[in-house]
This record gives C-alpha cells, structure tokens and sequence, in this order.
C-alpha cells in the first residue's frame, strides 16, 4: 500500500509492530449504489492513499476508458472491480475490505441495498461497530434507509453515520442536511442508537471524505475519516460483565488443565471470582496463560486460556462469568429470527441452534410475529421466508447459558443450522428467557418402560410408514398388525385419516401443519412404546426433518423408518378416495406428489415397492425383518 511505504521499507519490524497495536474498527456500509456507495468507499481508500500502486494505475486507465466521469478518476469502477472477487453463499455476498490509516486498522462490510439482500446485511451488520447510512441528499429518507437502520438495530449497532452525500446537487445547503436529519432522528429514536452523527458529504468531490470542505463552511463536525479513526471501539465491550465461552479444555498432562477461548466480553486478573454456567460452580482464577506467557490481565477479544484454583468439572460449551454477574441460564427463549434460506422456516420442525461455543437441537415452538422490514409492521404468520424476520419463542434439548442480545452479542446470538444439509438457515438474536416451563420436571415413575415391556413380554417399537397418499401404508400396516396380534403381540395403530378426525382435527395440509401434525404424532407414538406396545403409524410424513425428529425422540432401535414405495402414477391409477382426480382438476390444493413435496427416505429401515409386491408380499418382508433384528422374540427385552 502506498502509505507507510517508508517505515515498510525502512523498519519492517517497526512497521508490524505499528500495525498490531492499532485499534480495529469495524463498519458497514448500508445504500445502494445509486446513493454513491461504490464511489464513497472509493473515494475513502483513495484519498487516504490505500490503494496499491499497481489498482491505481489501472484505475486511472480504467476511468478514461469507460468511466463516467470524463477525465476524472472513477472511484465506482475500483469497488466494483473488488466486487469481483466476491465469492458464493451467505456470508459471502458480504464483500468484506480491510484497510489502514495512520491511525487505525478497518473492516468494511459492503453490503447490497436491496430487501433481497436483507440476510447479507444481518451478516455485515452482526459484528459492526458503526454503520455509515447512505442517503442522497436530494431524495433524503426512503424507505431503504429504514430497512437497514431497523436492522442495524436488531444486530445492537450502536453509532450511526448518516452519510448525506451528493450534497453538490443541492448547493450545499445546511437546511437540506438539517431537514434529514431530524426526520431521521425522529424515525430512529426507539432504535437504542448511542449516537447518529450526520455528515454532510460529496463523495465525488471529495467534500469532508477526508479534509473538511470549504463547501461547508456552515459544518463543524468531523470529517467522516475523522470520525472513523476517533470514535471509540470495543469500549462497550470491555466495560460489559466478564464472559469466556469455553471453546475447549486444555489438558496436555495431569498437572496442567485450563480452559481456553476467546473473552466476549470484559475483563479478568488472577484471583478474580468466577461462577461457571450453566452448572453454577463457583471458583477463582489461579493464572491467564497465553503463547506469550501468563497475563496480569486479559480484555474482550483476546484468546487465553484460564486455569483456576478448584478441580471444577468444566466442559466445552460452558461459559465462564464474573461470579457477581453471570450469565442467566435456561432452554427456552423468545427470540429475533432473520431466516436466511430458501426453503421455509416452520414452527415444530427441529434445527440445530448454535450459540457461541455449543450446538444443540430445538425448535421454535411458535412463530409469534414477523416484522415488515420496511414499514416495522407486525403481523401474525405461520412460516418465515427467506429475509423474513420473526419474534419466536424457542425450546432447546439442554440449557444453556446466554445473556440477552441487547446485553451482550456474542453471548446472546445464535445462527439455525439444518439438520439435515447442516447449512446456516437463519440467526437469531434472544430477547429473554422464557421461564413458564421451568417448574415442570420430569416425574419419575416406579413402573416404567421395561416393567410394562417385560410384562408384555415384548420389545416395544413403532414402525414408522411413510409414503404417498394411496401407496398402501394403511393396508400393509393393517396386515403387519394383524398379524403382530394373532402372535399375542400387544399393538396400536395411529393412522392419518384417522387422527385428523381427533387428536389434529384443527390443521389442514400446508407445510407448518404437516410438520405439527408429525410432531403430535410422534410424540403420541412415543408415549405409546413407553407404554410397552409394538406401534404402527400410517402417515405420508413427507419432510425428512420431521422423521428424523420422531427417529431423535426414541430410543435406540426403537424406531423403524418403513418406506412403501409406490410410483405416483400408480398411486394416482388406484386413488381408493379419489383424491387424485380431485387434485389432478385443481379442487384440492397442497396435495402431496402435485402441489406439495415428498421428500423419500434415502435409507429407510425397511424399504417395500407395492408395484412389485402384493400388500401380504410387503408385510412378509416387515415380520420378516422383526424377527431378524430380534423384536419378536419370546422376551424382546434382553436384545435391547
Ligand atoms: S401428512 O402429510 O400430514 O403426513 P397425513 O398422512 O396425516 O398427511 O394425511 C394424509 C391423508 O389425508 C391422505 O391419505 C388423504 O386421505 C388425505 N388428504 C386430504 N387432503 C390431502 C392433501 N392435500 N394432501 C395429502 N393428503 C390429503
């Protein structure tokens, strides 16, 4: 890079040296490029010489060529030549830049304006520390510039910069800046903004990017260099309480364990108290040790490795807190989601939540609201799509410790991975806990499963039949069961039609009803093998996600995935309820193999073709498969 060229070359070790002591900032920028954006980020690196000579060459060759600017250099075309380098996904369509002053090192999220780029600016927005608002002088607050300051502020971005640039084509006039600006502040004032600094701007001509602009007489603020390079950063965090998310335990020999992360926030000396979340121990700090030896103090952001001076029982997962003020712990939450995939989020559907060092299962049990991004509208849904964002309320397998968003970011966000692609589907910021079910505990009853099993003198199961709609679950499931019985075998039946006329009577066939009406059904199948039975359930069950829910809620062989495979055209020819027909003429919507998916299993347990078989043929193949993993034997139990 062009500046500290010198000392580069002169005293590299001072150079390094220089640089690592820095302070890093970290900002995003929110507009869209009409509003200048490409040419302010431009302008920012050029001005402050920060581009390597060879860009700048080409730049310079570059804007003569195709620029629009005449003989003028062309700042847009530098970004978006970088934008080329941009890669695929999520965190990706974040074009992330670093740069340095004199002064202070940068991290730049340039993100895309547009409503459909919502789930990249949450990405750039999650670990800002200030967002730079474009606005365009002549067109002043749109709708845009409140999309993104609501969001900024769902991700606890503190500082704004409204960044009111193009103010050449407005003469430079105070009352324009002026007017933005209490428009704005009046729109933003429940956001929790710390501070908005306005700047009146030309990124073109380069009016107070970097020098104060003699356009501006009327402006006594800073520059917007300025304010990057002074405004204070990781302040907040430092000031918060002690958290250390444990990544790992570090135990090489007997004599040495310690524990090892990097602090969210806070700070921590040697004899400093601790409390360890969520199992409560409490104990003090024996020593901060680091590759470079041990510490007399650590801050936020750093990565050490504590040891301390009780033998507590510590594990990856856990947090280490100021024992004054820990963290709260708990498994249910209400909490902001901004989805971020393609396929929808469902209430009752189980994802993996992942908080800032543990994974575990969940799933949102209600979807609350969502939130229009550009009018802050609630209204009531029953699915989120991709860039929707939604109030839920969330029951995770295990308790974790946490702190809400507002307090803490790092120790209070979680992104939602899918369990069965394990990609990033959405993150989510908790607002609270949600404490109603923290009294229920689980009754321990004296006559449990393998007392009424034992009785039975069976091995309790469910054979879980799915496929489509007229593919024979039922028949065969009848067959299986009438059978299981004539051997003395105690059995259920849960059959689909048959429930929806009960137990869920109250859901339809969209998505999120599917997905509770499996999530019921399974929970009824589990209470029924703990009561000792062999049950049989016929249902299309059509998503993966929720027959992976239902196999995770049993026991280890207890669920058997039976997949009646019948091509849809045969299907269609027997349609026994003529729903087929009904569906092919447009009469009922949402109809599986037409206008709903079915997911097939990849690996059932058991897996029949009706095309090929009789229905007898296929309960031939079930009992035959009982009997070989040992489910039909005189005393089922000792095979578990
Ligand atoms: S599931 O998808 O939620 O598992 P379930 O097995 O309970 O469905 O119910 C399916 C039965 O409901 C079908 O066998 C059929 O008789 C009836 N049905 C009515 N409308 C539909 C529809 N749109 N899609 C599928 N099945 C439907």
């Amino acid at each position: 890079m062009s500046h500290q060229s010198d000392l580069i070359a002169e005293d590299i070790s001072a150079y390094l040296k220089a640089q690592e002591e820095k302070s890093m900032l970290r900002f995003i920028t929110c507009g869209s490029v009409d509003d200048g954006k490409s040419t302010l980020i431009g302008r920012l690196l050029y001005d402050s010489k920060l581009i390597f000579e060879d860009q700048l060459n080409a730049l310079e060759a570059d804007s003569k060529k195709m620029g629009t600017q005449g003989q003028e250099i062309d700042f847009a075309l530098l970004v978006d030549g970088l934008a080329a380098e941009r890669e695929q996904g999520i965190t990706i369509d974040v074009a992330y830049r670093f740069f340095s002053t004199d002064k202070r090192k940068f991290i730049v999220a340039d993100t895309p304006g547009h409503e459909q780029y919502t789930r990249n600016m949450a990405t750039g927005a999650s670990t800002a520390d200030v967002a730079i608002l474009l606005i365009d002088a002549r067109k002043g607050v749109l709708t845009q510039t409140r999309r993104h300051s609501f969001i900024c502020s769902l991700l606890g971005i503190k500082r704004i910069v409204l960044a009111v640039n193009k103010m050449d084509l407005v003469d430079y006039s105070q009352k324009v800046l002026n007017d933005i600006e209490v428009e704005y502040r009046e729109f933003a004032k429940d956001f929790g903004f710390a501070e908005i600094v306005s700047i009146p701007l030309s990124a073109l001509k380069g009016d107070n990017i970097i020098e104060k602009s003699a356009n501006t007489p009327w402006y006594d603020g800073p520059t917007l260099m300025n304010y990057l390079e002074t405004v204070p950063v990781g302040d907040a965090r430092q000031a918060a309480d002690f958290r250390l998310p444990v990544q790992w335990v570090n135990r090489p020999n007997l004599d040495f364990r310690g524990f090892s992360g990097t602090i969210a926030s806070g700070t921590i000396r040697p004899g400093d108290k601790i409390k360890v979340l969520p199992s409560a121990q409490e104990s003090t700090v024996k020593s901060i040790v680091t590759y470079d030896g041990d510490l007399d103090e650590a801050v936020a952001g750093e990565a050490i490795t504590l040891t301390l001076n009780d033998e507590i029982d510590i594990s990856r997962g856990d947090v280490i807190a100021g024992k004054d003020h820990p963290c709260e712990v708990a498994d249910q939450f209400e909490a902001k989601i901004i989805w971020m995939a393609e396929e929808q989020m469902l209430p009752g559907r189980p994802y993996l939540f992942k908080t800032a060092n543990k994974t575990v299962p969940g799933l949102v049990t209600d979807l609350k609201h969502k939130v229009n991004v550009n009018t802050l509208e609630h209204t009531a849904a029953k699915k989120l799509e991709l860039n929707e964002i939604g109030i839920c309320n969330i029951a995770l397998d295990s308790r974790i410790a946490f702190d809400p968003y507002g307090q803490n970011r790092d120790t209070g966000a979680f992104i939602i991975i899918d369990r069965i692609t394990n990609s990033t589907v959405g993150v989510g910021m908790i607002d609270f806990a949600l404490r109603r079910a923290s009294n229920i505990h689980w009754q321990a009853l004296d006559v449990d499963k393998v007392a009424r099993a034992e009785m039975k003198h069976q091995r309790p199961a469910v054979l879980w039949f799915t496929g489509l709609s007229g593919s024979g679950k039922s028949t065969i499931a009848n067959i299986v069961e009438k059978r299981l019985f004539a051997r003395g075998r105690h059995t259920y039946t849960l059959d689909g039609d048959n429930v929806r006329h009960g137990l869920n009577q109250d859901l339809g066939f969209t998505d999120a009803d599917r997905v509770e009406n499996i999530r019921r059904v399974g929970e009824v199948a589990k209470l029924m093998v703990d009561a000792g039975l062999v049950v049989m359930t016929s249902f299309i069950s059509p998503f993966k996600a929720e027959r992976r829910m239902v196999h995770d809620l049993m026991d280890e062989g207890e669920f058997i995935e039976v997949y009646v495979d019948t091509p849809i055209d045969v299907c269609a020819e027997r349609d026994p309820k003529g729903l087929y027909k009904k569906a092919k003429a447009g009469e009922i919507k949402n109809f599986t193999g037409y206008d709903s998916p079915y997911e097939a299993p990849e690996r059932a347990d058991i897996h029949v073709n009706t095309a090929e078989k009789s229905a007898e043929e296929c309960a031939d193949v079930i009992i035959e498969y009982l009997e070989e993993n040992g489910y039909l034997t005189a005393n089922g139990n000792g095979q578990r």
